[in-house]
């Protein structure tokens, strides 16, 4: 949708009158969980189509976190007019911040907002409103290993108006939760669920980050937890044989020659950051990665001859995450040892080092706040 591409916008501080107190925080701090506990501040930018019919975003706050006023008919609730994202800022070694690839979730977030038609956002005014949060929620850094704090940029239309059609006013808005483990079970390998419901179709928003494929996939993942597994995994919607993605993250499938494959960016599935920076890493490790379909009947297969010794999700929220059990109406399979395979150990490794500073960053991907 069309917007004036303004980057200059300036921020106004808006006071905090009742900040968390100290003794409270540390405590969430020490035990942050995923997502149910919230930094002080938040980011909010307004966009309203003009009488030319060019929008433009204006009025960029940083203030406290609290409620947000919204009319009962806002588009956003009821066509679900609504698009996120999810990156993390993390402690260096040096004591320093840093953002990972944030222009990666910037560029996903107009392609999403594109998908949804809903207005671009300049990448330099997403990235600047995150950074603007970090620094104001500096305290919000949990103290546990493997800690971050997770950001959550959205937009959700705000135009008071029952008729199908896109929205002419929007919020952007930042806010941001101290995160430890994605998986509360903190099992070394997870176990997913074969869902007999589809995620996306072709034609669809698979590809997009939409808040209505996270609410078409709550009863399969709900059905996942109650037969004991730890998340579902979805097939294609055609013809129900490939692997896509799991409610919340990609996949790559691990072979005993050393070759990788992950399932290829067809329109369905999330375009991962991870995944992509996996990908790389792999590569340059000298390792053949191939985007490629795999079905399930090939990975009960391979995971039986030994042909496939590990598998395992990633994402932001769960970072790279052991897949060893599957579980599906045709009954269940261990893939490799049933626990942490070694390359998915060195991968990730490898990966969480460049994200906290440890490891030189090759890549550029290490944004710095300081
Ligand atoms: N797939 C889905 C459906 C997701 O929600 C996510 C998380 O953002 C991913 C994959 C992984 O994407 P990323 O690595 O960019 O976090
Ligand atoms: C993320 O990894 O950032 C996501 O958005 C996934 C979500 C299931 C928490």
């Amino acid at each position: 949708m069309a917007s004036t591409a303004d980057q200059t916008l300036r921020f106004t501080s808006l006071p905090h009158p009742a900040p968390t107190p100290a003794d409270l925080r540390a405590q969430i701090l020490a035990n942050p969980g995923f997502g149910t506990n919230f930094s002080d501040h938040m980011v909010v930018i307004e966009w309203d189509e003009g009488p030319n019919g060019v929008g433009g975003w204006h009025d960029a706050t940083i203030g406290p976190r609290g409620p947000i006023a919204l009319d009962p008919a806002a588009a956003v609730l009821h066509y679900a007019q609504e698009i996120f994202e999810g990156l993390k800022a993390y402690r260096q070694q040096d004591g320093g911040l840093a953002l990972f690839r944030p222009e990666a979730n910037a560029a996903r977030f107009n392609r999403s907002a594109e998908r949804l038609a809903m207005p671009e956002l300049p990448e330099a005014l997403f990235i600047e409103s995150v950074k603007q949060l970090v620094r104001a929620d500096r305290d919000w850094f949990p103290d546990v290993e493997g800690g971050s704090l997770y950001l959550r940029p959205f937009m959700i239309a705000t135009e008071a108006f029952l008729g199908v059609r896109p929205a002419k006013s929007y919020k952007f808005l930042v806010i941001a939760s101290p995160a430890g483990n994605y998986f509360k079970s903190g099992a070394p390998a997870v176990s997913i669920w074969v869902s007999e419901y589809t995620r996306a179709a072709p034609g669809g928003t698979g590809a997009a980050k939409c808040g209505g494929n996270y609410a078409a996939s709550l009863v399969p993942q709900a059905e996942a937890l109650a037969r004991g597994h730890d998340q579902v995994v979805f097939l294609d919607a055609a013809e129900r044989k490939w692997i896509e993605e799991l409610g919340g993250m990609n996949l790559y499938f691990v072979f005993a020659d050393g070759t990788l494959i992950t399932p290829p960016l067809t329109g369905t599935i999330l375009p991962g950051i991870t995944r992509d920076s996996i990908m790389q890493l792999a590569r340059e490790e000298g390792l053949e990665v191939r985007e490629e379909r795999y079905s399930l009947d090939q990975w009960r297969g391979d995971s039986a001859s030994g042909k496939l010794i590990e598998t395992f999700a990633c994402g932001t929220a769960a970072v790279v995450t052991p897949v060893g059990k599957v579980c599906g109406r045709d009954g269940e399979f261990t893939v490799g040892s049933g626990g942490p395979g070694q390359l998915t150990g060195r991968l990730k490794a490898r990966l969480v080092a460049i994200q906290r500073g440890q490891a030189a960053d090759a890549h550029g991907w290490v944004v710095r706040l300081d």
